[in-house]
């Protein structure tokens, strides 16, 4: 089988497919819709036999490398004893692409002491030139979100403060959502970031945060609802650039900001 001028074997493709699951495709569609009535006979590939497929390598070295890139971050990431540590120890992982062109580490904002870390996605155009999360537009509508519930990210008061970190500390190059290769080898990092700051709730902005945190896509229907997540209580909700474009769901989004201040309120006493 040839996929785009490459040579495609059966166990290939089905890895390729189950890939594409992973990264939330539920539904296979075209531009234009197929007539499936009127298709020319099919003609079915004949699968080589189970041993001769078992023999054949999955993609040579790829694994081999993301275990020691993985194994470095783990070991890089437990090595740190502060978050000072910590971020001087991811800034210095060269296991990750998306270093390269990248301008500016984009470790963290707000106060670490935070009863709430937010946890984003990626750093956009404008968290990459200030080295800082949640500074472009989503950002400035994320701390028009807290403050309606009296959270803010420069508040000194650990109780009205945020923390807010992103999965990825990167810039992906064109906004595009980051590879699991990538969030692989971040998480080791994030892991021990939350252990450290030790927030007594996560909020999860978007699928990125979700699919790191919890191994699910599909934000529209894990929003609101709470979850277990690096072993705290965690609240999805919809990404503020998401709410840009959508502003009819902001009003769900306000649920859920009152459901998150509940749920402190709930834990101070
Ligand atoms: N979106 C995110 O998820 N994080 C940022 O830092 C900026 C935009």
């Amino acid at each position: 089988m040839t996929y785009q001028g490459f040579e495609l074997d059966a166990e290939t493709a089905l890895a390729l497919l189950d890939w594409q699951l992973e990264m939330g495709v539920d539904v296979p569609m075209l531009d234009a819709p197929v007539d499936r009535f009127d298709l020319p006979a099919r003609v079915v590939p004949e699968l080589p036999p189970a041993q001769v497929r078992a023999a054949t390598p999955a993609l040579p070295g790829l694994d081999d490398d993301l275990s020691a890139r993985l194994a470095q971050a783990e070991a890089l990431a437990a090595g740190a004893a502060s978050l000072e540590a910590l971020a001087a120890a991811q800034e210095s992982f060269d296991g990750i692409e998306l270093k390269k062109g990248a301008r500016n580490f984009c470790f963290a904002d707000g106060n670490p002491k935070a009863r709430v870390l937010v946890l984003g996605e990626a750093p956009g155009d404008e968290e990459d030139r200030q080295g800082r999360p949640f500074v472009g537009r989503a950002g400035q509508l994320l701390d028009r979100m807290f403050a309606a519930i009296g959270l803010a990210r420069d508040a000194v008061d650990a109780e009205r403060a945020l923390y807010i970190v992103n999965v990825l500390t990167w810039r992906p190059p064109g906004n595009r959502d980051p590879s699991p290769d990538e969030i692989a080898v971040s998480l080791p990092f994030l892991r021990r970031h939350i252990e450290l700051a030790a927030p007594e709730v996560i909020v999860l902005m978007g699928n990125i945060p979700c699919q790191a945190a919890l191994e699910k896509r599909g934000i529209l229907r894990l929003r609101g609802h709470w979850v277990q997540a690096f072993g705290r209580p965690a609240l999805p909700m919809a990404h503020p650039a998401y709410l840009l474009r959508n502003p009819a769901a902001k009003r769900e989004a306000w649920g859920d900001l009152l459901s998150l201040a509940a749920r402190l309120e709930s834990l101070s006493v």
